[in-house]
């Protein structure tokens, strides 16, 4: 049996990122430490305290109010989604659709084009500079131009690791008609957020996500700050009771261990500056990343190559060789001062 699919989504494929048996797994920017074990000890006692017969309570009020306190906005300001993707889902299905556009700026994070197509939103896409950087001016005069639903920027961005400069988002907030979406999933790597930025009477939307600084990928669970009336606008549109009641609990529990967080990413950042330094010394073109994660690209030996030797090593990285701008790149997450190691290591063998 077949049924013919929607025409405009008949050859998509999913998104999905190569998995491979390996040691060291530093292709999709996880933590790669857990949350402390004292968190999951406080989950687990909390979750006996639940009644599993009741539904969760949809507004997610507690949630919603802690996650407002930590960024000092409001909680009508605040929308929690499953994962910051399905944050970014509902916004356009709250904003896109036929007749509606986006604008994103390549090389970014490939959801940005993805989730748009899925919602029948037309994706208009302009090219950032050869750094890999962006200009206030070229940015204003192209939203101007394209005069999209939503513009995305994404800070640091995913895959260069560079952040945004704010005068960017100033530009692009001044001459949008829509909203501007900065997705800030590694916002806390980072020397600067936008977050302070949004108010009820700009367009600016902030997405974050605990998958990545707050070390719970498995939790699913990311939110906007955002204007109340694009809050509200997202509420109407997300399936009732989409956060599950352990998720909820798990996230108000998670800012209690504040200090372990921060501490986790202080020393990420110590070991990304141990990778960036190594990388200098070797025969690659590397971009500064205040992220996680470090784009870099092999000089005389093709990405595609040096990838699969790193696997042959037992080693994981993005192979980002074939995406659009980004011609024999390479992504590697920071990992554990061992797994650093062992990757430094491999790769000077891969490029030798
Ligand atoms: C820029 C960016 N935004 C959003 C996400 C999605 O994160 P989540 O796990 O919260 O859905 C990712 C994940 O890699 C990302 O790189």
């Amino acid at each position: 049996m077949t049924i013919d699919r929607r025409p405009d989504l008949s050859r998509m494929k999913g998104y999905h990122s190569a998995q491979v048996e390996v040691d060291v797994r530093l292709n999709t920017n996880e933590s790669p430490e857990p949350p402390p074990p004292e968190f999951g000890a406080a989950l687990a006692r909390a979750v006996t305290e639940i009644d599993f017969n009741r539904y969760p309570d949809r507004s997610a009020t507690a949630l919603r109010a802690a996650i407002a306190a930590d960024h000092n906005v409001r909680p009508d300001q605040v929308f929690v989604g499953n994962g910051s993707n399905e944050v970014l889902q509902c916004l356009l299905l709250a904003f896109g659709g036929p007749g509606r556009s986006v604008l994103v700026f390549e090389p970014t994070y490939a959801l940005h084009t993805h989730i748009p197509e899925i919602t029948g939103t037309k994706v208009l896409t302009e090219t950032r500079n050869e750094d890999f950087t962006l200009d206030p001016a070229t940015v204003g005069a192209a939203v101007a131009a394209a005069d999209p639903t939503i513009v995305f920027l994404c800070s640091p961005n995913n895959p260069t690791g560079l952040i945004e400069d704010p005068a960017v988002l100033d530009a692009a907030a001044a001459a949008s008609q829509g909203l501007v979406v900065v997705d800030e999933a590694y916002g806390q790597f980072s020397s600067w957020s936008a977050v302070d930025r949004v108010n009820d009477d700009d367009r600016i939307v902030v997405v974050r996500t605990f998958s990545k600084t707050w070390a719970m990928a498995g939790l699913r669970l990311g939110y906007a700050i955002a204007p109340s009336s694009v809050v509200e606008a997202m509420d109407a549109v997300v399936l009732p009771y989409h956060l599950d009641v352990v998720k909820q609990a798990a996230g108000v529990l998670a800012f209690d261990f504040r200090g372990a967080m921060e501490a986790r990413v202080a020393r990420i950042c110590e070991q990304r500056g141990r990778i960036m330094a190594a990388l200098t010394d070797l025969d690659v073109d590397v971009w500064p990343s205040q992220a996680n994660f470090v784009l870099f690209r092999p000089r005389r030996v093709a990405g595609d190559v040096v990838w699969q030797r790193l696997v042959d090593n037992s080693i994981l990285v993005r192979n980002c060789s074939s995406w659009p701008g980004l011609d024999g790149c390479l992504r590697v997450t920071v990992g554990t001062a061992e797994e650093n190691g062992r990757f430094i290591d491999a790769l000077k063998g891969a490029l030798a």
